[in-house]
């Protein structure tokens, strides 16, 4: 029998060069990728196959009809040394029986809940600015993303000084990630010698401890109410932690209990899909829940301001949008505002447009990896098992197929009529199918309701002469961040 010879798509020979320019600047090389080669390109590294995907029919295919066919590409796998196996990280019935536990956290009544939260810690955050005080605007978007997420999905006030503990112990753990994507960073990375390994370890224990610290905390209130509940009716938590510390003590009573009315069925019928929930799992949930429903909100609206900042056209818009929605009356000159409620979000219509025009120019995921399974056929090409597949968000949202003068910021092209006309897949930054985001309506709620309200105090200069630079780790963040400058309201 003859062997099939492979035929691959077009695209750049191995190379050095092409190494180092990748891992210098991913977004630039495969922007470069898609224009030269098309919608499928194919190069190696090393051994390995890589595929970068620019057809929103083709990632429609492997995201949703097709995602069987694979698992989560190298880059979550590295990730997996601070995440462990969290939502975001697991595979198969592991992710599955997670995602059921998780999910009722973010049906549509929670995440209503949750929206004066929001307000509420946005508006404490906008309290403590002062007029013309300069500042690293994505330092205290993380800061009050981490605030919201951590009163909101774990009823938990994280004071200052954990959070500034948090915040600085991710930003080593970041750092130490993108190095890890390195092609000699996994080598380096047994040297526990050298500094900056040293320094990563820290921080994943420092992470480590505060996230431990929270469950154990919880776990003595919740054996508490269970040991002197008698008669005294104390009204159940429903959070993420209650949950997997519930969905813990269920799988160690699994075997005796077949029904238990203490806990509701979504949940036991997730439990028994899983291995049982260990202490370690807890944590790899909590710690995944934390990162990823903090980062990714707080880059979004950082890169928003950034661009609202250069484009005072777009300002005066959204200000007018603001006046009509939460203006009360004037004193003397100046304006008072209500503060927003979720009641209000279908007013905040060009809050909404805003947002959704930052994140396909500054999409917070930038790029989503996935790794071939079994061979699988895309157009004319079999693409063979235990390949890499990349669909870049930030590839695809500048596409000029799709979205004319792509690098223009332009809040008013998302028409309705331009939205019903747009391929699903060519606007993605939620990722889509079974492993798309779970905060995708929290974030949005989240985004627009934090701009109303940051935007209902102040205006945001950006200080001049500064080189705002993209910084793609797994997120996109702002390299160095962003310097701007509070303004009251003025106008
Ligand atoms: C603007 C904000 C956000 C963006 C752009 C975003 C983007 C994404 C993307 C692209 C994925 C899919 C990754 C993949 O397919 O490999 C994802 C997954 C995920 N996101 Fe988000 N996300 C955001 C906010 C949030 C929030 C607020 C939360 C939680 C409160 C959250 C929790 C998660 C989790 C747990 C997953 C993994 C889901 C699974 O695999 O089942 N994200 N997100």
């Amino acid at each position: 029998m003859s062997k099939t010879i492979l035929e691959f798509p077009p695209g750049p020979k191995f190379s050095l060069r092409l190494l180092s320019q990748l891992s210098k600047d991913p977004i630039k090389t495969l922007s470069n990728f898609a224009q030269s080669y098309g919608e499928i390109t194919h190069f190696k590294i090393g051994n390995g196959h890589v595929y970068l995907i620019n057809n929103p029919d083709y990632i429609e295919k492997i995201l949703i009809y097709n995602h069987k066919n694979f698992r989560k590409g190298k880059r979550l796998q590295t990730a997996k040394r601070l995440l462990g196996e969290g939502l975001v990280t697991s595979e198969g019935e592991k992710h599955d029986g997670q995602r059921k536990i998780i999910h009722p956290l973010f049906l549509p009544k929670r995440i209503a809940s949750y929206g004066q939260i929001v307000v509420d810690k946005t508006s404490l955050m906008c309290k403590e600015w002062e007029d013309g005080r300069i500042m690293d605007i994505h330092k205290e978007m993380m800061n009050v993303t981490l605030r919201i997420i951590c009163k909101s999905i774990m009823n938990y006030e994280i004071d200052s000084e954990e959070a500034s503990k948090f915040s600085s112990a991710l930003e080593v753990s970041k750092k130490y990630f993108k190095r890890l994507q390195h092609p000699i960073g996994h080598i380096l990375d047994h040297f526990e010698i050298l500094p900056e390994v040293h320094k990563s370890r820290e921080s994943i224990k420092t992470l480590d401890s505060i996230v431990y610290q929270l469950i154990e905390d919880r776990k003595r209130t919740t054996s508490m109410d269970r040991d002197e509940g008698s008669g005294i009716e104390v009204e159940k938590e429903d959070d993420l932690l209650s949950r997997l510390i519930q969905a813990q003590l269920l799988s160690i009573m699994k075997s005796n209990v077949k029904q238990n009315n203490e806990f509701d069925q979504h949940q036991t019928n997730a439990i028994s899909d899983l291995n049982p929930m260990t202490d370690q799992q807890i944590r790899d949930n909590v710690i995944t829940m934390l990162i990823a429903g903090h980062e990714t909100t707080s880059n979004a609206v950082t890169w928003t301001y950034y661009l609202i900042s250069q484009h005072p056209e777009v300002e005066q818009k959204m200000f007018e949008e603001i006046d009509s929605v939460l203006l009360k009356n004037m004193d003397g000159k100046k304006k008072i505002y209500r503060n927003p409620t979720i009641k209000d979000l279908p007013k905040f219509r060009y809050i909404e447009k805003i947002f959704r025009e930052s994140m396909r120019i500054y999409p917070p995921v930038w790029s989503i990896g996935r790794l071939a399974e079994e061979d699988y056929l895309i157009d004319k090409y079999t693409i063979p098992k235990g390949s890499s597949i990349l669909m870049s968000q930030y590839v695809m949202h500048h596409d000029s197929r799709y979205y004319a003068n792509p690098s223009e910021f332009n809040p008013d092209r998302w028409t309705d009529e331009f939205e019903r006309h747009l391929p699903r897949f060519s606007y993605f930054p939620f990722g889509g199918g079974i492993r798309g985001c779970i905060g995708e309506s929290f974030a949005w709620q989240e985004g627009i309701l934090l701009i109303a309200t940051v935007s209902s105090y102040w205006r945001l200069e950006l200080i001049p002469n500064q080189k705002i630079r993209m910084d793609p780790g797994i997120t996109l963040n702002p390299k160095n961040g962003i310097k701007m400058k509070s303004r009251i309201r003025s106008i």
